[in-house]
């Protein structure tokens, strides 16, 4: 998917040995649809080379505040004119020192210092030893950066490459594209509380087996991302999937509808808008042996008794402030349901809407949409339907977060 398409991006590498991450963020950044202008530090260019990044950005690079390749001689201002952002990855301490103090003794930070800075944005990616991250100076560079209106992002944990173990490694690039992607979306959601729920339950039926479904989590986990892009702090409540949590979301991981139920209600109260992806097993067995039930041989089967599983989303919408949200008054939840069909969408979705209480509820035709990272939905609400034709689960997601925006427009949560 072209995420950044459009977007010029201005990578400045500093010295250190991040540098063989940013080549690999480089390629990532032009493969979303970003053209991109390296700018290099002369520390840099002792841990990467000009080569690589010239072919992997297909444009010449930059490192000398005296390169005369410009027709007016002033690279530090025309390529932060014609910049989205800079993106300083990595950014090495002293990098942050000379920004902090608006130093401009070579290109990269004179260019920084020269940016129009209501309009191009500068965002960070710190990288270094954990005792430099640790340390007060910089722990007083990040604070006074982000005071100035800098975007310094996190920084990993782990394995250094001095040997040391701890914070300060350089985010991995896709994790910084996911940052850059989320910085360039609207906040629409911004100050929000969204809790979702993904994924299928598991139902054992005893240590060894059990029943579940074929949801993958997937439009779930697009939902939870869109909406944690588009600002709002989002808790997601996955069901047994193998996907990686979205940058910034909040996880937490259950089994079976029971386990889902009781993670919800720990979190409803904080939340201003609950979407109920998650393919809900409708039964449990009645009960789940202690021990492997054997096949003894005698060719006799064992009878599976099952019991209604509670269910989730008519819990909240039932609650009062479900309820104040389907009047869609102030301090309310608003509840979004799916319905995953096989045929008669429209007729299935709408009595669905009625029978769970929701304001919202959006179909989807189950066998064609499991496991696939695209899909079609059909929007139902008291009103009517609208359909919100094919397109990735990406896509679909940032158009129902906005949708949702849309309809709780002017809801102020009183806590
Ligand atoms: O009743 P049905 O499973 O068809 O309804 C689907 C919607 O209800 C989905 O939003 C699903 O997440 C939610 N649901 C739930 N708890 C259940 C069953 C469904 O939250 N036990």
């Amino acid at each position: 998917m072209n995420e950044l398409s459009g977007k010029h991006i201005v990578l400045g590498l500093t010295g250190g040995i991040a540098c063989y991450k940013a080549a690999e963020l480089c390629r990532a950044l032009v493969k979303e649809g970003a053209s991109v202008q390296v700018v290099m530090t002369e520390a840099a260019e002792h841990f990467i080379t000009p080569v690589t990044m010239q072919a992997l950005s297909n444009r010449p690079v930059y490192g000398s505040q005296w390169d005369a390749r410009e027709p007016n001689n002033m690279a530090h201002i025309n390529l932060g004119r014609e910049a989205d952002a800079i993106l300083i990855a990595p950014a090495s301490a002293d990098f942050m020192a000379k920004l902090l103090h608006g130093r401009a003794d070579e290109l990269l930070s004179l260019l920084c210092l020269a940016r129009p800075a209501a309009t191009v944005p500068l965002i960070v990616a710190p990288a270094m030893n954990r005792e430099m991250w640790a340390n007060p100076a910089t722990r007083r560079n990040v604070a006074q950066l982000r005071a100035d209106g800098i975007e310094v992002l996190d920084v990993g944990q782990g394995e250094q490459a001095c040997g040391e173990t701890g914070d300060g490694r350089m985010l991995e690039a896709d994790e910084i594209l996911a940052d850059l992607v989320a910085f360039f979306s609207p906040k629409r959601l911004a100050g929000r509380q969204v809790l979702v729920t993904a994924g299928p339950t598991y139902e054992a039926i005893d240590p060894v087996r059990g029943i579940t479904n074929l949801s993958s989590g997937k439009m779930g986990f697009a939902i939870a991302r869109a909406a944690r892009e588009a600002g709002a702090e989002v808790t997601l409540v996955a069901g047994p999937v193998l996907l990686p949590t979205p940058r910034g979301v909040t996880r937490v991981d259950v089994r079976s509808a029971r386990d889902m139920l009781a993670a919800v209600q720990n979190q409803v109260d904080r939340a201003d808008v609950f979407v109920a992806t998650a393919a809900v097993a409708d039964w449990r067995p009645g009960t789940a042996a202690d021990q492997k039930i054997k096949k003894d041989g005698s060719g006799e089967t064992p009878a599976l008794r099952f019991i209604e599983n509670p269910d989730i989303l008519a819990t909240v919408a039932q609650s009062p402030r479900g309820q104040a949200g389907l009047r869609g008054e102030a301090g309310g939840i608003y509840c979004v349901g799916f319905a995953a069909e096989s045929h008669d969408l429209l007729a299935h979705a709408s009595a669905k809407r009625a029978r769970k209480g929701v304001p919202l509820l959006v179909g989807n035709i189950g066998p064609a949409t499991f496991g696939k990272d695209d899909n079609a939905l059909l929007l139902v609400d008291a009103q009517g339907a609208s359909e919100m034709p094919h397109a990735s689960k990406r896509v679909l997601a940032r158009k129902l977060i906005a949708e949702i925006d849309r309809r709780t427009l002017g809801w102020v949560h009183k806590k």
